[in-house]
């Protein structure tokens, strides 16, 4: 088998490089170690901001997102028992868009299936070849090969492209925090129209949703925590003793349909590209989930590899390809100074004691009062321009 661009992992990275490449005329593959259903039952954030919505417009994967979608034009901040509005489309002239990342994965395999473009699923021992080379290829199954002009490294924190790069060759820039975040999803009604952010006391919490009868509620929690020591009703109550009171009031319960801890992470690989081999989404870098940049950021890697590509099989010219890593990076560095920036200001953090509590309430008193500091948090949170 012999396609223009072989793209390896099925996560929403992948299959929108797909969706775009197609609608291009660049044929393509994907492979996927793991199975369809597995993809899609991994829960992630579910926040768009109106470029990521753009972006899949164009990839004429919209029309469910634009009838089901929520848009949402402000959030809450809540910390000292009050509730701070920012209101992003007066501060950035912009909303966002709440619509889960499952729902965007789904909508993606069917166009992928519609179109009748490949790609396999539970493919084993996926390994990449040669991308150092101009004749880069793939291998999988133990038997099977694809050459290709390039690879689409879009399998994640974990996948085999970027551990298929030579160490010397990539500089990795981490941090991992000390807690990690426990949430259920519910068909309850949200506890309130917007998302509420919440800096207490006894650790961070989130109030999101899926729709306006399906809930997500985040507890920070240690990342010693089993999902088992935490029922159901401890998991509401918690939840309720950090809600501000009128919220708290306000809370439904009901059995959570899912419940899981994630870690929380700041991780950059630098360069994005390696020859022919090029790192999209969580293969190059991944976000600590504060602010919902994951998804975003995924999404506009995709956008500058689909550029690059197109004006290469185009006009001939590696330059933009050349330039992908660093344009992409330019862009990843300030989603990852804001999301750092965001856990920070809200998460408890018990080793900055009670100097680093009072710095955090002084920050927030600070955004409550300031136009300009509450423009500059919305600006981030609606998305930078491409
Ligand atoms: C979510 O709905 O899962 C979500 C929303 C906002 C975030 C993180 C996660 O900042």
């Amino acid at each position: 088998m012999r396609v223009q661009v072989a793209i390896i992992g099925a996560g929403p990275a992948g299959l929108l490089l797909g969706q775009l490449l197609h609608r291009a005329g660049i044929d393509g593959v994907i492979l996927e170690s793991r199975s369809q259903e597995y993809v899609l039952a991994r829960i992630r954030a579910g926040v768009l901001e109106s470029g990521t919505v753009a972006l899949l417009e164009r990839a004429g994967v919209a029309s469910r997102l634009r009838a089901e979608g929520l848009i949402h034009a402000g959030f809450d901040l809540a910390f000292g028992g009050r509730r701070l509005r920012i209101d992003l489309e007066g501060l950035a002239g912009k909303s966002v868009t709440v619509y889960g990342q499952t729902e965007v994965t789904k909508d993606l395999m069917e166009a992928r299936a519609a179109a009748g473009a490949p790609a396999f699923y539970e493919a084993r021992d996926v390994a990449v070849h040669a991308f150092d080379s101009e004749k880069p290829w793939v291998s999988f199954n133990s038997s099977q090969k694809i050459a290709c002009d390039f690879i689409a490294g879009c399998d994640g924190f974990h996948g085999v492209c970027r551990a298929s790069v030579p160490a010397e060759k990539l500089k990795l820039f981490e941090k991992n925090y000390s807690f990690g975040w426990l949430g259920i999803l519910s068909d309850t009604p949200p506890v309130s129209e917007e998302l509420i952010y919440v800096s207490h006391e006894r650790g961070f919490a989130l109030c999101s949703q899926r729709s306006r009868t399906r809930s997500r509620y985040y507890l920070q929690c240690p990342l010693s925590e089993q999902v088992d020591e935490w029922p159901d009703e401890r998991f509401w109550a918690e939840l309720r003793r950090r809600l501000p009171g009128d919220a708290a009031a306000q809370l439904v319960t009901g059995p959570s349909i899912e419940k899981s801890i994630a870690p929380l992470r700041s991780f950059v690989a630098e360069p994005l590209r390696f020859g022919r081999l090029f790192l999209a989404g969580d293969a190059g870098h991944i976000v600590p989930p504060t602010g919902a940049k994951g998804l975003n950021l995924a999404a506009s890697d995709v956008h500058y590899l689909a550029e690059a590509l197109k004006n290469y099989y185009q006009t001939g010219s590696m330059e933009e390809l050349e330039t992908y890593s660093s344009r992409s990076l330019a862009r990843v560095w300030k989603a990852e100074r804001f999301s750092w920036w965001m856990t920070k200001l809200l998460h408890k953090f018990p080793e900055e004691g009670g100097f680093g509590r009072r710095m955090q309430l002084a920050e927030l008193e600070y955004i409550a009062g300031s136009r300009a500091a509450q423009a500059a948090l919305a600006e981030n949170y609606v998305g930078l321009p491409y």
